[in-house]
């Protein structure tokens, strides 16, 4: 297994380009399977959930050919489509539920694997299953698969969310698109992703509205047009490396994507003191010479607070900053899995149920760590980037499912990071 060896403490400059968004590639890659034309998809992060999903849709019957880059994939449904998804590729990845959405839609059948819990929560589909339920699909659960089918199209519901689920609301916008009708999805996530989403469909005829801040409406239609998209930039990417700018007085030009994507955070860096400069696609961060501290940082959905994708990047600003701050996990029930690795560099934090208090200044100390998931990882990376001496990572294999040439990146902006075999 592969192990990235970082010697600290560094300074982050230069400039730095943000790759396509993973996040809104996998909704976008499974909506493919409503399809009969073909589909261009552009601007693909080159991490392992995508060759996941690329897999995916090969094992049902797409035809890919993707760019020598693997940026851009052409996708093109062949007659004769599979509809079970297995345990062996659901397991590796949670985002696959997705293509639920999308077969029940098209073919009004699909067997696929219960994804099952991960590192960071239990993760349930309870919210998927029982809106995709309105919509006139049936389905039982049996030796860990979901059994769905529909004895005719899917038909168009007004359904609310209980709960504001991402994975849920994409499920539902792909799943209604060619249902008979209009469907009407009320306290509708309204992530950046999702609206990416909305924006590939639309471009292919789909008839999709926003009718309010959380109300998505669908009209469903026969089939979708061809198309060529291209996936919005890695809004968490970008505000990992906006977090990496602002420790240790880091001056850092971060390119190609939109900042009003993470603009609640680029708020929160300039509280911990950071100054900052936006322009129409890309930012100028600079780091102070004493980063703040703060209280009460609490993750939520979009767009009111801090993304929960990037709570763990926070804290490791925060165990730098000058005093007491905290930071309250809202979303996932696990997600403090950097904290006991945080502590093996010198961090002092302390979690009470979903609240951790953070107590700054720490002087990191390199150490030898390991990486839970994803986000966690990148946290441990950052953090031995700033950390005194060496620190060795180990399982580094999460970060590949969602960073870009992450090592590449970090080095040509001053990191010194190898990865070892
Ligand atoms: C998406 O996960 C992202 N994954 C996650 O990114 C991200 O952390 C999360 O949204 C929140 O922003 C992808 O886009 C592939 P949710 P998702 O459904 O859709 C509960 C990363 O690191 N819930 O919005 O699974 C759930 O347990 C990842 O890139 C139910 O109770 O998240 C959680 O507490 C990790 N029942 C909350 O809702 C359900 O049926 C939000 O989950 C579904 C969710």
């Amino acid at each position: 297994m592969d192990k990235f060896q970082i010697n600290g403490p560094c300074k982050i400059r230069g400039e730095v380009s943000i790759s396509g968004s993973k996040n809104a590639a996998l909704p976008i890659l499974a909506s493919t399977l409503l399809f009969n034309k073909p589909v261009i998809v552009k601007n693909l992060p080159c991490v392992k959930d995508i060759d996941t999903m690329l897999d995916l849709l090969k094992s049902l019957g797409s035809k890919i050919i993707l760019s020598k880059d693997k940026k851009i994939a052409k996708i093109e449904n062949k007659k004769g489509m599979k509809t079970f998804c297995p345990y062996s590729i659901v397991r590796t990845f949670r985002g696959s539920i997705i293509v639920l959405g999308a077969l029940i839609g098209k073919y009004q059948k699909c067997t696929i694997s219960l994804p099952g819990g991960c590192l960071i929560g239990a993760r349930p589909i309870n919210l998927h299953l029982s809106a995709l339920k309105k919509l006139n699909m049936s389905f039982t659960i049996k030796k860990g698969y979901i059994y769905a089918n529909s004895s005719k199209k899917l038909k168009g519901a007004n359904i609310k969310f209980p709960k504001i689920s991402v994975g849920a609301t994409q499920n539902l916008i792909i799943a209604a698109c060619l249902a008979t009708g209009k469907t009407v999805l009320k306290n509708c996530a309204i992530e950046p992703e999702i609206k990416d989403l909305t924006n590939f469909l639309k471009s292919a005829g789909a008839n999709i509205k926003w009718v309010g801040k959380r109300t998505c409406q669908i009209i469903g239609v026969n089939s979708l047009n061809q198309t060529s998209y291209s996936i919005m930039g890695d809004r968490i990417e970008a505000g990992t490396f906006s977090v990496a700018a602002t420790a240790n007085q880091g001056d850092l030009i971060i390119k190609n994507f939109d900042p009003k994507v993470i603009q609640f955070e680029l708020d929160l860096l300039k509280k911990l003191g950071a100054i900052i400069k936006i322009s129409k696609n890309e930012i100028h961060i600079r780091g102070p010479k004493k980063i703040k501290s703060i209280n009460n940082i609490q993750t939520k959905e979009y767009p009111i607070s801090l993304a929960t994708d990037l709570q763990a990047q926070f804290m490791v600003l925060l165990c730098l900053a000058n005093g007491k701050s905290s930071i309250t996990e809202n979303i996932f029930e696990n997600r403090f899995m950097h904290v006991a690795e945080l502590k093996r560099l010198g961090a002092k934090i302390t979690i009470k149920g979903n609240k951790a208090v953070i107590y700054g200044p720490t002087k990191f100390n390199g150490a030898e760590l390991m990486s839970s998931d994803l986000r966690a990882s990148v946290a441990l990376v950052l953090a031995a980037i700033f950390a005194r001496g060496e620190s060795v990572i180990n399982r580094i294999y999460h970060l590949d499912r969602g960073y870009e040439k992450i090592e590449r990146k970090l080095k040509k902006i001053g990191a010194k990071i190898k990865r070892i075999n």
